[in-house]
């Protein structure tokens, strides 16, 4: 980048976005687990199912997607007719790069007779492969809308599909993909941690292994766990998810004390999100600015993929009854 071009700093940095946020008529999305500059300069902050929802009703010329691909993915298909930014293209998710197209058609085309129920942390391809996308906040009124007779093949997150079949008592074919920063928590650590603030009750995302769940308070998707720390009883509670969630915490609730949930080596750090990490102010500004990196997706594609998106959305508001699956879901091309 030659001089001219640098990123401005500081409180000009600041101005700047705003600037460009007017002029663009832009908005910008952030998703929990975001440096708090990012989440502070934010028009939208939310989880994987408010960022979709936002995307697909804003009437906003470009959406300034400040969050991983597959997020900014979802924002496209939903809203083709938008400029998409993603502050940094390389922001990409261990979920994502465990399930290949590829390999997960051959999985579909192994169980006719299943329906695809997939983790929208997924690429565009995989989606157009699915029946119906979840995300954390909505599997299980979205799970409860299936009937009990369906089978599922669920993926790409072994975790969560486990955590839902254990829950809901039912069978789910599982794809073995995991999330490198939940992976990383330790239940030894957290054990430690626990005698220390026995009082302390623990809430856990379902990315975290039963090592880690099966000791949570309670178990649920970022807002549901911001919603968790505002509403139960006490003044500390340790967190067992992505830190930077605590930023929103600590302005919200500032009587409270949040304690992150330990890696192996006895702190937090391992459990930042290397990838939701490569967006930076400076990348969100130069976004802004140039409108590139932009998310481009092949038309044919993008509608595939908008079926099993659409039928989240609408199973989501829990109203489906389940005679009325068919309606929403129309089966995929396996
Ligand atoms: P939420 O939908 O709960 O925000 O989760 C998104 C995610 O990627 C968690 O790792
Ligand atoms: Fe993917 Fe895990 Fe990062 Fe979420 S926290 S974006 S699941 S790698």
């Amino acid at each position: 980048m030659s001089f001219e071009n640098a990123p401005p700093r500081g409180e000009e940095l600041i101005a700047e976005i705003n600037r460009l946020r007017r002029e663009r008529n832009a908005v910008i999305l952030a998703h929990y687990y975001q440096s708090p500059d990012i989440q502070d300069i934010a028009d939208f902050i939310g989880d994987s199912l408010q960022l979709s929802q936002l995307a697909a009703e804003t009437d906003a010329d470009v959406i300034a997607f400040c969050g991983v691909k597959f997020m900014a993915d979802t924002a496209k298909i939903l809203s083709p007719e938008k400029t998409v930014v993603l502050p940094d293209m390389d922001a990409g998710c261990s979920l994502e790069d465990s399930c290949p197209p590829e390999k997960f058609k051959a999985f579909r085309e192994a169980h006719p007779d299943h329906i695809a129920l997939t983790y929208i942390n997924c690429s565009t391809e995989v989606k157009a492969l699915s029946d119906v996308i979840v995300t954390s906040s909505s599997a299980e009124t979205i799970l409860e809308q299936i009937p009990k007779d369906q089978k599922i093949i669920f993926g790409p997150d072994r975790h969560l599909g486990g955590y839902l079949s254990r829950k809901f008592n039912r069978e789910m074919l599982l794809w073995p993909g995991v999330c490198i920063v939940h992976e990383a928590f330790s239940e030894t650590e957290l054990l430690k941690l626990k005698e220390q603030y026995p009082d302390a009750p623990i809430a856990a995302h379902p990315e975290c292994p039963p090592t880690i769940v099966d000791h949570a308070d309670y178990v649920g998707s970022t807002s549901g766990i911001l919603k968790f720390a505002k509403d139960f009883d006490g003044d500390t509670l340790i967190v067992a998810t992505e830190p930077h969630i605590m930023h929103q915490m600590e302005k919200a609730l500032p009587e409270k004390t949040f304690i992150g949930a330990p890696g192996a080596d006895g702190n937090c750090n391992c459990n930042i999100c290397p990838y939701m990490a490569l967006n930076t102010m400076e990348k969100l500004y130069v976004a802004l600015r140039d409108l590139e990196p932009r998310i481009e997706i092949e038309e044919e594609l993008r509608v595939k993929a908008k079926k099993s998106l659409d039928a989240m959305l609408e199973l989501a508001k829990g109203t489906v009854g389940q005679g009325d699956l068919g309606r929403v879901i129309s089966k995929a091309d396996g």
